[in-house]
């Protein structure tokens, strides 16, 4: 097999393809020749060495992955060998053979091309597991999305339009609001000359927004709290702002956490907002509910609600301009890796 391995913490020219032998699946695991797989803002934060999640270099980054599988492991009954399925794998998935425990192999619906299987695990399900399970978001809501011409940012415009009613605000760069407007955000508010408390405030007649949405982290968890409607729920779910450079800062690092925000419980109460944190690689174990969502995922797939905006297919080859795309924040959806 040939793998994208992050040989060393540092800027993108640390990745390179490495050849080794094909992985054996163990007992429930399913060995998947893997055809595309997903490129996440979490792996440019492992490559760096801000993503403690991360196995330790040399390492294979790689959550989600579409192909055919190979080989069944131990106490597998399927989906049979040759089948074409989309799979969450924790780590390795970047390669040309990746294995995945087989209660997290899905087999592709009829219709459902290579590109939109590999782009769906993460961004949907982080985006489905947010509105419908941690919050509530419902008709006549007002939702904040930060980061919003990303992965997740995509998909939870999309699955707050399928929710119907929702007014959307999108904060991303003025370069992508054409692409936000499309998606169906009401609102795009570009973050670099606007300030989007202000704007949400104005837009909402003062109430401010009934969800928010923000994987920013530092001084933004703050601001956020700061545009919540009364009854508000803020969804924090990562730290993007602590990966700037190629190389990690620890100087940054610990003025970033020095500067966060922290909630006082009697504060959250006296304002009546909730404030709510999100990590679905954390939620490995909780089987019953990622395949609820993932089966959730495919059912909206049958009603053409869940689509991907894919922005580039890379060869693995070329992984250091795919982090470089995503670091320089100069991709609109999902970037992926062809991995044939
Ligand atoms: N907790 C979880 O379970 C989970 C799961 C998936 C993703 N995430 C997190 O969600 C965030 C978005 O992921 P994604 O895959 O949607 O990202 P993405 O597709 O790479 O999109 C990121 C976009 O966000 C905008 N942005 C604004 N401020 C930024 C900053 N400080 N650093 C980087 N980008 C910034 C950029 O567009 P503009 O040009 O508009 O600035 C950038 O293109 C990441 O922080 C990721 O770690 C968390």
């Amino acid at each position: 097999m040939r793998a994208l391995t992050t040989t060393r913490f540092g800027p993108p020219e640390v990745l390179a393809v490495r050849e080794g032998p094909d992985p054996v699946p163990g007992p429930g695991q399913v060995c998947i020749r893997v055809q595309r797989a997903g490129l996440n803002f979490a792996d440019v934060s492992a490559r760096v060495g801000l993503y403690p999640d991360a196995p330790k270099p040399p390492m294979v980054m790689g959550y989600e992955v579409s192909g055919t599988v190979l080989v069944l492991g131990e106490g597998v009954a399927g989906p049979a060998v040759g089948t074409r399925v989309l799979a969450m794998t924790r780590f390795g998935g970047q390669a040309t053979h990746a294995l995945a425990d087989a209660k997290y192999v899905v087999p592709l619906p009829e219709g459902m091309d290579m590109d939109q299987a590999a782009a769906l695990p993460v961004n949907w399900l982080t985006a489905h597991h947010m509105l419908h399970r941690v919050a509530n978001l419902r008709p006549g809501m007002t939702l904040l999305v930060h980061m919003a011409a990303g992965g997740v940012g995509l998909a939870a415009i999309a699955l707050a339009r399928a929710i119907g009613g929702v007014t959307i605000f999108g904060s991303a760069s003025a370069s992508k609001h054409a692409v936000l407007r499309e998606a169906g955000v009401d609102h795009p508010i570009d973050y670099r000359t606007q300030d989007y408390v202000a704007e949400v405030k104005r837009l909402t007649g003062g109430r401010g927004a009934d969800l928010v949405l923000d994987a920013l982290g530092g001084p933004e968890w703050a601001r956020d709290t700061s545009v919540l409607a009364p009854m508000g729920h803020l969804i924090c779910f990562g730290w993007a702002n602590a990966t700037t450079g190629e190389s990690r800062n620890y100087l940054k690092l610990v003025a970033g956490v020095v500067t966060m925000k922290r909630w006082n419980a009697l504060d959250l109460m006296g304002k009546n907002i909730t404030v709510s944190g999100v990590n679905v690689g954390e939620l490995w174990g909780e089987t019953a509910t990622v395949r609820a969502t993932l089966d959730a995922l495919m059912a909206l797939w049958g009603e053409g609600k869940v689509r991907s905006r894919i922005d580039a297919v890379f060869p693995l080859a070329e992984g250091a301009a795919a982090h470089r795309r995503v670091h320089e924040r100069k991709n609109v959806g999902k970037i992926l890796f062809d991995c044939a």
